[in-house]
């Protein structure tokens, strides 16, 4: 594996599909959950420079904070609350162009102005969310939730 990331310019999509097969490079020889998800963050940062991208892991009746990059964040998300626990409670990907507009938003960073939470789901369930927050209104659209989801389903989330 290489271990340095090829950065692209160019348009949102371009960017995605110079990504994918890097992350599948960086992760397929790799069983650990944790490094795993590491890497992806790490990467997703690299390239798109968001304000925070992380994930959160169900563990119980919450989600609990995972490997991120970006400024500290909540340890804890009750399901059904914020963002990330919405997209918990009905198993799907959520777009929020403005932040401020979501009842009952988390604001984990005053920064944040719209957010995109990708839910992993195994056999019907969620497993995971990958969240990431920009300083930019309207930042994320259809091309970030079609390959962001692609993104958390080739993640092993079941080798732990
Ligand atoms: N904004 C999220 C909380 C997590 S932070 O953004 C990292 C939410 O409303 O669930």
């Amino acid at each position: 594996m290489a271990e340095d990331l090829s950065i692209r310019s160019g348009t949102k999509e371009e960017k995605y599909l110079s990504l994918l097969p890097q992350l599948k490079a960086l992760t397929s020889g790799e069983t650990d959950l944790t490094a795993n998800l590491a890497n992806i963050t790490a990467a997703l940062k690299e390239q798109f420079g968001w304000l925070w991208t992380g994930f959160y892991l169900v563990r119980g009746d919450e989600l609990v904070l995972g490997p991120f990059q970006g400024p500290v964040a909540c340890t804890r998300i009750a399901r059904g609350r914020g963002v990330c626990g919405a997209a918990w409670a009905r198993k799907e990907t959520i777009l929020v162009p403005d932040v401020s507009k979501f009842p009952g938003h988390i604001a984990c960073s005053s920064r944040s102005r719209s957010e995109i939470v990708v839910p992993a789901l195994r056999d019907g369930e969620v497993v995971a969310v990958l969240d990431i927050d920009s300083e930019l209104p309207g930042d994320f659209d259809e091309t970030d939730r079609r390959y962001l989801r692609a993104i958390v389903e080739g993640v092993e989330f079941g080798r732990e």
